[in-house]
Formats: C-alpha cells, structure tokens, sequence
C-alpha cells in the first residue's frame, strides 16, 4: 500500500488537532502536531530565559533544541531535551507568547525543516502520516496527497476554545477567550495565511459538524483523492 501524505491546516478552535488525529487513527497514519512543535520551542526559550523579543538568540536556541516528536496518534508525545512537556506546553502564558516564536523566520525555516524530514520518513517508511499545522498544505507539504482547510465559524471556533480551557461555553467563558484567539490568528496571519484555502486544497466547513462527523467529512476527501 502507497504511503499517504496527508495535510491539515487551519485556525485555532478548527479543531484540527481532534480532527487529524482521528483520520491518523481511522487509517492506521502517523500523526504529526506542527503547532505542538512551536509550543515546544516557546517553551525551550522561556525555560532557557531568552527573551523572545532577541530574534537571533531565539533562532539560535530552535536549530539547537533537543525536540522529539512521538507520532501515535494514539499517544502523541512532545519530549524536549528529554522531559515531556506536553501538558507545559499547553498553558495559557505559552499560547500567548508562541506567535512572538511563530513569527520569527529562521524559526520557521528550522522547524519547517524538522517537519518535513518527520513527513519524508513517513513516506520512506510506508507508515505515512497526517501532519496539521498553519501551513503545512501551503509551505511544508504542498505535494501531499490530500490537502485539506479545515475552517469554522469564529462563534464555533471560539465555544470550542472556552470549552477546552474553561470546560464550559457559557457567555463568561466565551468572552474570557475571544481575546486570546482573536489576537493570536491576527498575530499568526502575518507570516502564514490559512484562513484562505490555496488552489488545489479542500476546505472542511466543521461549524455545524460533531467531531466524528468531522473526521468522517475528511475521511471522504481522502477517499476521493486517493
Ligand atoms: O495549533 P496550535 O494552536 O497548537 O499552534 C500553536 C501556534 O503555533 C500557532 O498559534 C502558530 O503561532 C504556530 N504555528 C505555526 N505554523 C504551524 C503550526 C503552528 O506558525 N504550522
């Protein structure tokens, strides 16, 4: 059987990291959180105390940072210089700061690098994989085998994040979290564009659809691509 490539991109709230791990899982791929990958660098520059502000300190400590991805989309790991910081680097003061990270360009070249030896392995490997991110249908794999958008309604995307950080989506918890969305896609849009779908990629509407619906919606696009 062929190795499938398979990209996902899309805002925060999409949903896209349920999603992708859902169609890894379905079809037996790896799975390959990119956004995780700027969170682990976020998380090394603060731990190392560099100023995220020093561009060319900051691009310094990414080309060295002791990153390892585990690709199960069963258990997906983020191990940085040995120790898994993949709850620390879910917290509220690291996805405030890891635009600041996203945007620095030498960043971005060194961890696209990263993410596209990750996606050659999978093909070499036969294992293939679902790689998500901002810019990974566009910039990082823009000859994988199915490239989809996965968009929402900023009322969906935003319900989404307070229940993940809040446990509810009541009006308190939704407002306590549109700052925090809004600013950071302002932020992430002024290096990446995925708010747009490029030429050749399919765009996944998932405001109205359940995750598992979501899943299968992509589920379909594989199919009819593969
Ligand atoms: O997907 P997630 O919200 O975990 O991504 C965290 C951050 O990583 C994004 O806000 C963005 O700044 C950055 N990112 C990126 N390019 C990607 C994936 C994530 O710039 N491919």
């Amino acid at each position: 059987s062929k190795a499938v490539v398979v990209a996902i991109d899309g805002p925060s709230g999409s949903g896209k990291s349920s999603v992708a791990r859902g169609v890894a899982r379905a079809l037996g791929l790896a799975y390959l959180d990119t956004g995780a990958m700027y969170r682990a660098a976020t998380w090394w520059c603060l731990h190392q105390d560099v100023p995220l502000t020093e561009v060319d300190e900051v691009a310094a400590q990414v080309e060295a940072l002791p990153l390892v991805m585990g690709t199960d989309p069963a258990h997906p790991t983020v191990r940085v210089d040995g120790t898994d910081v993949g709850e620390a680097i879910r917290t509220t003061e690291i996805s405030a700061a890891v635009s600041a990270v996203a945007t620095n360009l030498a960043v971005r070249a060194e961890l696209g690098r990263r993410q596209r030896a990750e996606i050659e392995t999978a093909r070499q490997t036969g294992s293939g994989i679902v790689a998500e991110g901002r810019d990974i249908t566009t910039v990082v794999a823009p000859d994988a085998d199915v490239r989809v958008l996965l968009t929402a309604s900023e009322e969906a995307r935003l319900a989404r994040r307070a229940r993940e950080v809040h446990g509810t989506d009541d009006a308190a918890a939704v407002e306590a979290t549109r700052d925090q969305v809004l600013r950071r896609d302002a932020d992430d849009s002024t290096v990446v564009e995925f708010h747009v779908a490029a030429d050749g990629v399919v765009t996944v509407d998932s405001s109205d659809l359940d995750l598992e619906q979501t899943v299968q919606a992509v589920l379909d696009v594989v199919e009819s691509v593969v």
